[in-house]
């Protein structure tokens, strides 16, 4: 851990009566921890100082982090902004509802979680739709007999989502390379020349637009298709607010990025989870073939518990996003402490994720936990997806595509007699923010 913090920082400092982390690299900060070691990083802090203290984000400034649960309320609190996502990634998510507050944020979301609930998802047969292509797509991992994964679930999910969208299956490798380009906005250097990851991000970005402006202008010409751009224009065009092309999209945009990594990643640690753990695969066949075919409707979810409990036990360990930024606008209290207004936050979900304070055996992988729990799922059940205002719109959706995953997984392998087995070693190489993901060098077997 110590190589990822700076030997040479060894003051101990304050600001706002808040003890800043020692060990921070000039520019860098603590991003080089942050990115490859955050568990420990946030469990040594909170060793150190206490359950409050300043994280350095390099170009994105300090940020107070809290590790005490109680801070998972002010994702609700009236006086708490998602502006400061604008200002940390602003070539990315500048005029996206994930970064505004109160009416604006409202309206644009309006228009589009209708969309993504179970009934908007079953209306739309989005299960339909995605059934076949995971099905294609895990029958080609069983002929090739070892993948690695985290490529392919990267992969998968853009296929889901360019589906979901209604994207022509003809355009989808020119898409794939604008895509990538795109994001390498999350980590471009500030220096705008040709051939640089922020040049080619923003050529890639305003091509994108100029793509999703004309399915909108589509949409419109044609209001008796059916398919999720098609829904949202109708929703934005009939409030009261019309609200601007350049609003809707900017959060098209925004739902093909907040969609993929996320679910990719999970989607490659459901794997990497079944092929280390032997009974999991087995109690996972057996519910695969007691139900006989991937279910296409949430009403069917409910028939594949064990699946679910994969989905949400999977997240729980290996959170996808890992941490949210936020702007006190006004003092807050939290638990013991006061918070002047002004002050930047920084909410580890990861932390609450496994926690001990939330969970038994927080560090053991334990679908029972869910499989035999009778109340409702509460947010803090569910908290790897935020809560409040601005709780994750694709909940549903990948819950939905989880399952077909898993299912379509067990059915597909269990028929040719075999089962996915880790060839390469999982402990290194993962990364956290500003998503976690495996390794991009694990590779499954299949045999
Ligand atoms: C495992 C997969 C996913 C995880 C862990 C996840 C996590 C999250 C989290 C933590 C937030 C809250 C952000 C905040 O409060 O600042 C969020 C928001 C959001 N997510 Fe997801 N997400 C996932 C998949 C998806 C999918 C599939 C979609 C849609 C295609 C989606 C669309 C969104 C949108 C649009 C927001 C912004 C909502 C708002 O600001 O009101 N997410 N997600």
């Amino acid at each position: 851990m110590d190589v990822l913090l700076n030997p040479l920082d060894r003051r101990h400092r304050l600001r706002c009566d808040i003890p800043v982390l020692p060990g921070a690299f000039p520019v860098v900060g603590h991003l080089p921890a942050i990115v490859c070691d955050l568990p420990r990083l946030l469990r040594r802090a909170e060793r150190a100082l206490g359950s409050h203290f300043w994280l350095d984000f390099g170009p994105a400034g300090h940020l107070m982090t809290c590790v005490d649960p109680d801070a998972f309320a002010m994702l609700r609190h009236k006086d708490v902004s998602s502006a400061l996502i604008e200002e940390i990634a602003p070539e990315l998510l500048s005029g996206t509802l994930v970064a505004q507050d109160g009416v604006a944020h409202r309206q644009a979301r309006d228009a589009i979680k209708a969309a993504f609930l179970p009934k908007g998802l079953t209306q739309a047969g989005i299960g339909d739709l995605f059934a076949p292509v995971i099905g294609a797509r895990v029958q080609a991992w069983r002929d090739r007999g070892d993948i690695a994964i985290l490529r392919e679930t990267g992969d998968l999910m853009l296929k889901l989502i360019f589906n979901l969208m209604g994207i022509p299956a003809r355009d989808l490798p020119g898409w794939h390379r604008k895509y990538r380009q795109l994001l390498q906005l999350i980590v471009a250097p500030p220096v705008d020349l040709p051939g640089l990851p922020l040049r080619r991000g923003r050529a890639a970005r305003d091509w994108i637009d100029a793509q999703l402006r004309q399915f909108v202008r589509d949409a419109r010409a044609h209001t008796a298709r059916t398919g999720l751009i098609n829904d949202m224009v109708s929703v934005f065009d009939r409030g009261n607010d019309a609200l601007s092309d350049d609003v809707l999209v900017a959060n098209i945009r925004l739902l093909l990025l907040a969609g993929h990594d996320t679910t990719a990643s999970t989607m490659a640690w459901i794997v990497i989870e079944l092929a280390r753990q032997p009974m999991l695969w087995d109690a996972l066949v057996e519910e695969a073939q007691r139900v006989g075919a991937v279910p296409t409707r949430h009403a069917d979810l409910a028939q594949c518990p064990v699946a679910e409990a994969l989905f949400r036990e999977t997240l729980r360990v290996h959170p996808a996003t890992t941490l949210l930024p936020r702007r006190a606008l006004q003092e807050l209290q939290v638990g013991q402490l006061r918070v002047p207004a002004g002050t930047p936050l920084c909410i580890p979900l990861l932390h609450f994720s496994t926690s001990a304070l939330l969970h038994d055996a927080p560090d053991k992988f334990r679908l029972s936990r869910w499989l035999h729990r009778t109340e409702p799922i509460r947010p803090v059940d569910m908290l790897q997806f935020g809560t409040g205002p601005h709780v994750c719109i694709g909940y549903h959706l990948v819950w939905l595509e989880l399952v077909q995953f898993s299912i379509a997984l067990a059915l597909t392998m269990q028929k040719a007699g075999v089962r996915p087995r880790l060839l390469s070693n999982v402990e290194r190489g993962q990364r956290y923010y500003p998503t976690a993901h495996p390794s991009m060098t694990v590779r499954i077997g299949f045999s």
